[in-house]
């Protein structure tokens, strides 16, 4: 297999997928020795700093309403219950809305994003920090101290993604569960190149690939929870748990 550049990543895609079904594409797969995309992979048409892109406050839905409807009662289901003792949020990428189920609450849910008027803004969140992941992929807590780690709509926008899922692995509690979805839209200029050129099946593959290879996390897996397939936005996710032993 070549693995060079940009088509390295994309002959790793057309040779790791066994059909179309997002549900799929991650099971009994063999993943290369090494991670198969290269830097040229996560560059984008937009180079300028994301502090600039995001530095004005969007007060709007990025997917449709039935596709969070979607992403709200997965959430209901895999959730450890509202106001559980003990329990720690953080929701990367995040904004003014979380979409978790309505009242949700618990001790502790962290928001890190890139506007403060968006995450002051989140009721859902006990606290929040802005922090341009791509200039610094560090994620500023102790070890092993969340639950769950959510990402709505914005892993595409990661251009560093092994040393966010990396960070990611370390301060999840073991067991704890990272939990990304994504749909097919997305600030063009702003996502990788690797995404803006392939489709939502090798979506499912691509951040399935940051689990494998950042490490310390179970099998990824994938479901497609897309609400009326061909009338709303569809909307997959691609979640793991930080293996007990890691
Ligand atoms: C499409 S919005 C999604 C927001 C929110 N997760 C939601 O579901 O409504 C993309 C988000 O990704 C975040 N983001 C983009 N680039 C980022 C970066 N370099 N570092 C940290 N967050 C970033 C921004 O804060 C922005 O709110």
């Amino acid at each position: 297999m070549t693995t060079s550049g940009a088509l390295g990543g994309k002959s790793f895609l057309a040779s790791a997928r066994p059909s179309s079904n997002v549900e799929q594409v991650l099971k009994n797969l063999e993943w290369p020795g090494q991670f198969p995309f290269k830097e040229e992979d996560f560059q984008r048409d937009d180079v300028s700093p994301d502090s600039l892109f995001y530095k004005a406050p969007r007060f709007v839905t990025h997917i449709d309403d039935p596709a969070i409807a979607a992403l709200t009662m997965f959430y209901s289901r895999v959730l450890p219950p509202s106001n559980s003792p003990g329990v720690s949020i953080l929701d990367i990428c995040s904004s003014w809305i979380s979409h978790y189920p309505a009242g949700y609450k618990q001790e502790r849910i962290v928001g890190m994003g890139m506007n403060e008027e968006e995450l002051k803004r989140n009721s859902v969140l006990t606290e929040y920090l802005v922090q341009d992941l791509n200039g610094n992929p560090e994620l500023p807590f102790e070890d092993n101290s969340f639950d769950i780690i959510t990402n709505v709509v914005s892993v595409d926008y990661l251009t560093k993604p092994l040393d966010v899922f990396k960070e990611m692995s370390r301060i999840l509690k073991p067991g704890g569960q990272a939990i990304m979805s994504f749909s097919d839209r997305c600030f063009w200029t702003k996502a990788i190149s690797i995404w803006t050129s392939t489709d939502d099946t090798d979506h499912v593959l691509i951040v399935g690939s940051y689990f494998h290879y950042a490490g310390g996390f179970e099998p990824p897996q994938a479901v497609d929870i897309s609400p009326n397939p061909g009338q709303s936005d569809p909307m997959y996710i691609v979640y793991s748990r930080k293996a007990s032993t890691a």
